[in-house]
């Protein structure tokens, strides 16, 4: 047996920087922050990395991940882009974009991040610390969100730390995410088809393919392990604490998740109170989403009962990541 391991973090400096291309170039396995929230870098490359990954956050193996990229040329070594494809990354790369593409002949990365699969999902970050790491390591890094597997996404190191603690290598910190939901998706196999609502809006792309988005085939949004769902565990996001949606008032005993200027009815009686916009803005109401449920969870609340909040730009995907925090929990979880 190896020595048990403690995982060390470290201010985003140089020296964290050098030391985590150095832990990756060894098979290690470093957090790091993107703009949209904290990945769990492996070397690309290499499978053995790779299965410690999938070990460290409990992930269901058949999950594929994403590998990031310092750049558009890099990309091209891994994927096949179509004409769309080419537009979606002139247009929001570096950024919180991940494009599902046909794996290259050349393509690098060890099979078991994909799964399998002939597609691959590649990514430009835009963060100046995964940026910096990207550029130093000079190879694919595969992230997948930097939490245990079935817990919500980290945006901050210590969210980090709670979930991975003595279960990875490093934790590089570099403040809380901007963004804070992960990545749209979308798969350029055919019609452009959106995967996962995230951190581009919708409409944002819409606008540069100049047509709507294709909605994956019936069943694939609710499938728990078909290989092509990504994301689609339908409780991926579960706190352990139970989530009533589109809430207009508050019951005895649970806390609140409000959005907005006007606290919904009976919210002086809430256990606890979380706003995730007081002024109703998705893009500050994103980036408190994960910290402000964790904080909620960690309440002990009977139930975290959450305020309606719109479906355009960045609401679509808060609402998707509610709607997945608040299904049922999963055996396989
Ligand atoms: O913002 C993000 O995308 C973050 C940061 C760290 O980059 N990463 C992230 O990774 O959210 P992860 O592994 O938590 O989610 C990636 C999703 C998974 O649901 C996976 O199923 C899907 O991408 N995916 C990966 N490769 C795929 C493929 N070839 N086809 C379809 N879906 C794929
Ligand atoms: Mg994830």
């Amino acid at each position: 047996m190896t020595a048990p391991l403690v995982t060390r973090v470290s201010k985003a400096d140089a020296a964290a920087i050098g030391d985590a291309v150095r832990c990756l170039k060894a098979g290690g396995l470093v957090a790091f922050p993107t703009e949209t929230v904290y990945g769990l870098g492996a070397d690309a490359t290499d499978g053995r990395a790779i299965a410690r990954l999938y070990e460290a956050k409990g992930r269901p193996a058949f999950n594929p991940l994403i590998a990031h990229v310092a750049d558009l040329a890099a990309a091209r070594a891994l994927a096949r882009f179509d004409a769309d494809a080419e537009q979606l990354a002139e247009a929001f790369w570096p950024g919180p974009l991940t494009l599902v593409l046909p794996k290259a002949a050349s393509c690098a990365v060890a099979e078991l991040a994909t799964a399998g699969l002939d597609s691959i999902a590649v990514r430009v970050p835009q963060h100046p610390v995964a940026q910096k790491i990207l550029a130093a390591f000079a190879k694919p890094i595969v992230a997948p969100s930097a939490n245990r597997s079935g817990h919500v996404s980290p945006t901050t190191a210590a969210h980090v730390l709670a979930d991975l603690r003595n279960r990875i290598d490093l934790i590089v910190d570099g403040g809380s995410t901007p963004v804070g939901v992960e990545s749209t998706i979308v798969a350029c196999l055919g019609e452009p088809t959106l995967l996962r609502p995230g951190g581009v809006p919708r409409a944002d792309i819409e606008r540069v393919l100049k047509r709507s988005l294709a909605e994956p085939p019936a069943g694939i949004a609710a499938a728990d392990d078909a290989p092509l769902a990504p994301g689609m565990l339908a409780s991926h996001y579960a706190p352990r604490t139970s989530l009533r949606l589109d809430a207009r008032r508050v019951a005895a005993g649970e806390a609140l998740l409000a959005f907005g200027p006007k606290p919904a009815e009976g919210a002086e009686h809430a256990a606890t109170v979380l706003n995730l916009s007081q002024r109703g803005d998705l893009i500050e109401a994103a980036a408190n989403l994960f910290s402000q449920l964790r904080a909620l969870d960690a309440a002990g609340a009977k139930s975290i009962a959450v305020m309606p909040i719109p479906d355009d730009g960045l609401g679509e995907a808060i609402n998707d990541r509610l709607a997945r925090a608040a299904a049922p929990r999963r055996l396989a979880e």
